[in-house]
Formats: C-alpha cells, sequence, structure tokens
C-alpha cells in the first residue's frame, strides 16, 4: 500500500447523481451511499471537472506502460484520471488488470465468424473480473474508514472482496449461498481469511438481506450496486481500447448476471466517446443463461411494449453456471441504459450451448469458467440469426478463469454434467491404461496418426 506517485497535478472533481432522469440528484463522493436518497435509484460517478485533451490521455496511458511504478503496472490504476480517486491516497492494488486479448480461432469458426477476439478477465490476480472493480472499492472503503466490508456473492466476487480486504488489513465478511459456490472459489476466500457466511437459499436472499444490513451497520457493501466498483471496471473498456489500438469494434458481448460488469463497459465506452477517445461506440450485448435470464425477459417484453420497462425477478433461477444464477439483479437499469444507448441485444443460451462453447474455447487453449461461455454460444446464435455477420469485428468478455470451477468441466468430460439425453460434444476422457509401455506406445501412434487436433475436427464433431 503507498499513495500514487507522479498524479495529476490538479486532480478531476467527481460528484455521485442519481441515474433516474426525473430526480438526478447529487451527492458528494464522501457520502457512503449505495442508492439515491431522494428516490432509491442507482448512483453513477460523474466527472464534473476537466481532464487532459484525448490525444494527451492516450500518451500519458501508454506511457505508463513503461513504467516501473507499481500503480502505473496496474491496468486500472493506469487510467486514473478517470477515476474518482484523490492522488494522495492509499491505494490498494495487486496489480489488476492487463488482460490478455486473444484471437481465438476454433472459437470464431464455432461461431462461423472469419474472427473472434476474446478479453480474458479471468486472468486477473484472483481469476475473475471482479478485480477491477474491487481495487476501488476497498480503496473507497479506506477512504471512509469502513469498519467492515462485506458483499454477497455467487463465489467470485467473494474471493476477490477477501483479497483486496486482506491486502487493506479490513475486516471482511461474505454472504454466500450455501452449497451454490465452486469449491474454488469458497477456497480461495478461506484462504484470505474472509468470514464465510453460508446461507440457506439463492444469491438474490442474500442481496437482500445485506443491503438492509449495511443500511443499519457501519458495514461497506461492495456489490457492484456501489458505484465505485463500476468506476474499476470501466477500466476495462479503456485498457481494451488501447490494446485495439483505439479501433472500435462492432460488437461487445458479455455475460449477464447481477448486470455490474454490462453496466461497467457501458459507462466506459459512453465516457470514452464523450471525451473524444473514440468515434463510435460498439452494439453492446448481453447473454444470461435461460434458466437465469430477467434481463433477457425485459428485453423481449420491451420490444413487443415498447412503453413498459420494468424487470420482473426471477423467484426461483437455476443455471449450472453458478455465478450467474440472480434473479434479480441489481444493476438492471444501467445495465439497460448500456444495450439501449448502443442499440445492442440481450439473449439467452441453453445449458448445453454453455457446456459445448466452454469446451471450445478450452480447445483455443484459452478456457474459462461456465458463466463466461455465454459469451461464445450467445455470439453462435446471433450468427446463425443473421444479426451478426461472419464479418463483423466481435470481442467476447471472458469473465472467469478455467481453474474457477473443475468440477463442471469434470462432468463435462465424464458425460455426466446432464442427466438425460443431452450430448456433450466435445467430450475429451482420461484414457485409462496399465502403465506398459506397448500399450502406451499404441496410443501414442494412435494419437500421431488422427493428427486431428485442428479447426476442421470442431467442425466434424459438430455434425
Ligand atoms: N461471469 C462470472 C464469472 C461472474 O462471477 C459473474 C458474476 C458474472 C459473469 C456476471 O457479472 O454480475 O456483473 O453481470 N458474479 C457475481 C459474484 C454475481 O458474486 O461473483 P455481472
Amino acid at each position: 500500500m503507498a499513495p500514487f506517485a507522479g498524479g495529476n497535478p490538479s486532480p478531476p472533481q467527481f460528484i455521485q447523481r442519481c441515474i433516474e432522469s426525473n430526480c438526478h440528484a447529487e451527492y458528494s463522493i464522501e457520502q457512503r451511499l449505495y442508492v439515491c436518497k431522494e428516490c432509491g435509484g442507482l448512483l453513477d460517478i460523474v466527472l464534473t471537472g476537466k481532464i487532459p485533451s484525448a490525444a494527451a490521455l492516450k500518451s500519458i496511458w501508454t506511457d505508463r506502460r513503461a513504467s516501473f511504478e507499481p500503480f502505473d503496472r496496474s491496468g486500472v490504476w493506469r487510467f486514473r484520471e478517470v477515476l474518482p480517486i484523490k492522488n494522495d491516497s492509499t491505494i490498494v492494488s495487486l496489480q489488476e488488470g492487463n488482460t490478455p486479448l486473444y484471437e481465438a480461432q476454433r472459437s470464431a469458426a464455432y461461431c462461423q465468424l472469419d474472427s473472434l477476439k476474446l478479453k480474458h478477465q479471468g486472468c486477473n490476480p484472483t481469476g475473475s473480473f471482479k478485480d477491477t472493480g474491487m481495487t476501488v472499492a476497498v480503496t473507497q472503503a479506506l477512504i471512509l474508514q469502513s469498519k467492515l466490508v462485506a458483499c454477497a456473492s455467487t463465489g467470485n466476487t467473494a474471493a476477490s472482496l477477501a483479497a483486496y480486504a486482506a491486502r487493506a488489513g479490513l475486516p471482511c465478511a461474505i454472504m454466500v449461498p450455501s452449497g451454490h459456490v465452486s469449491a474454488a472459489k469458497l477456497a480461495q476466500s478461506l484462504d484470505y481469511g474472509a468470514a464465510v457466511i453460508e446461507v440457506q437459499g439463492n444469491f438474490d436472499g442474500c442481496m437482500a438481506t445485506i443491503r438492509e444490513i449495511s443500511e443499519e451497520l457501519p458495514v461497506y457493501l461492495v456489490n457492484s450496486i456501489n458505484p465505485f466498483r463500476i468506476e474499476g471496471q470501466k477500466t476495462v473498456a479503456f485498457e481494451l481500447m488501447e490494446q485495439l489500438q483505439w479501433r472500435v469494434p462492432d460488437h461487445l458481448v458479455i455475460p449477464g448476471g447481477n448486470l455490474g460488469n454490462s453496466s461497467a463497459f457501458g459507462k466506459g465506452f459512453r465516457e470514452m466517446f464523450a471525451a473524444g477517445l473514440i468515434e463510435r461506440q460498439p452494439h453492446i450485448s448481453v447473454v444470461q443463461a435461460d434458466g437465469a435470464s430477467p434481463f433477457a425477459k425485459l428485453y423481449d417484453e420491451h420490444s413487443r411494449h415498447p412503453d413498459l420497462l420494468k424487470l420482473e425477478p426471477e423467484r426461483d433461477p437455476h443455471t449450472l453456471a453458478s455465478a450467474i444464477n440472480i434473479g434479480a439483479p441489481v444493476s438492471w437499469q444501467k445495465a439497460w441504459r448500456a444495450v439501449n444507448e448502443t442499440t445492442g441485444t440481450v439473449l439467452t443460451v441453453n445449458e448445453a450451448e454453455i457446456a459445448d462453447a466452454k469446451a471450445v474455447i478450452g480447445r483455443d487453449g484459452i478456457g474459462c469458467e461456465p458463466a463466461s461461455a455465454t459469451t461464445v454460444a450467445g455470439i453462435r446464435k446471433l450468427v446463425q440469426q443473421g444479426i451478426l455477420k461472419s464479418g463483423d469485428d466481435v470481442v467476447a468478455v471472458l469473465t472467469g478463469h478455467l481453474l474457477k470451477d473443475t468440477d463442471y468441466t469434470g462432468k463435462y468430460h465424464s458425460g455426466t454434467l446432464f442427466s438425460g439425453a443431452v450430448e456433450t460434444k466435445f467430450r475429451n476422457q482420461p484414457i485409462n491404461v496399465s502403465g506398459a509401455v506397448g500399450e502406451i506406445a499404441t496410443v501414442f501412434r494412435r494419437l500421431i496418426d488422427e493428427r486431428e487436433y485442428n479447426t476442421d475436427e470442431l467442425a466434424l464433431q459438430q455434425k
């Protein structure tokens, strides 16, 4: 932990503002708030001061890539001109961000696209995109002198908060739905020293309870309803555009759960557009699992009845992609704004589509956790529907690392992920042998003869 070095001479000014157009109440950023005190609307952090010109910003951010100063090396704090944290603050960082943007040939072929880029947020310090938001939220928790940081979680927010709280030396409590969090995510939170509170019920129940408690006690809630989390996560859009040398893709596709991530990308792109850093915005589309899709239902309902815009929570969501098993997303209004402003779309994919897409991403040598694979499954569907064209420039965001849920992956490859008639198309089972040299050599010879580890193999197996 250390203060910024070499920050701006005059740091920009920020306020918190209600996003509801008939309210827009404003608050200082020193106030511990999650929603508007006037109307209960979500809060945005808004820049009120001046920042350097687009050209100057691009050059400052590129220069910092060559710096050895820890906060220049963080993929979040490198963009500190657009973050609402004062230069003399104590920053809590694990050198998050700077995640790879991969060309994924097999995934592209699977989707019938000429090319497809995957921005792998699973390559963050705790293995998910949450770290880019958590570094800012936990820094703000220190600024506000919070006594305890807390969240409700399907596992990744918890692991991330636990790590950053440990770095900050802050007590931390996480609430998770008992029996519905992968072993790896739970193990992370325990190792980082968080108090892990396992609750009967689902994520939405945990979320409602923790919101109530954090109104009463001096607890700092860092779910994505917290606008400082969104600020950190929006920098991923900046980093992506830098990696693309500021050439805007046609489509950006994101998995949707509590809908903080899509909100953050939407805010990032809106701000870059307003600052003249980019000349247009990509279409931002959100993919949900069939069994946990309140946002997709809202989208459908709204396209039939444009005067209706109210999210109906799902009481009993169910998807094996446990990270996004959410029925009452807290940030839906901001995610709606992102999709609506950029004329993107919201769709769902089924469990088999998610599982197969995940295996295909694995075959690219990249891999991800199940929730992330909704993107590739969704892109494939959009191409089939003619909404995306083969030559379109498409980026999908992978949100979590392959090792986050090995139980799911093991079951996929052994054919036990689904009961009943659902086939897993890209199974890869261990080959059991006695250990005799001759027997193993026979296996090797067969592998050499088959030589089928190429994209054609995927095409063949899909038939
Ligand atoms: N992908 C992964 C791997 C996630 O962990 C989450 C959310 C999402 C996608 C959805 O992102 O909520 O911003 O729309 N995980 C939260 C958690 C809910 O508690 O870890 P979102």
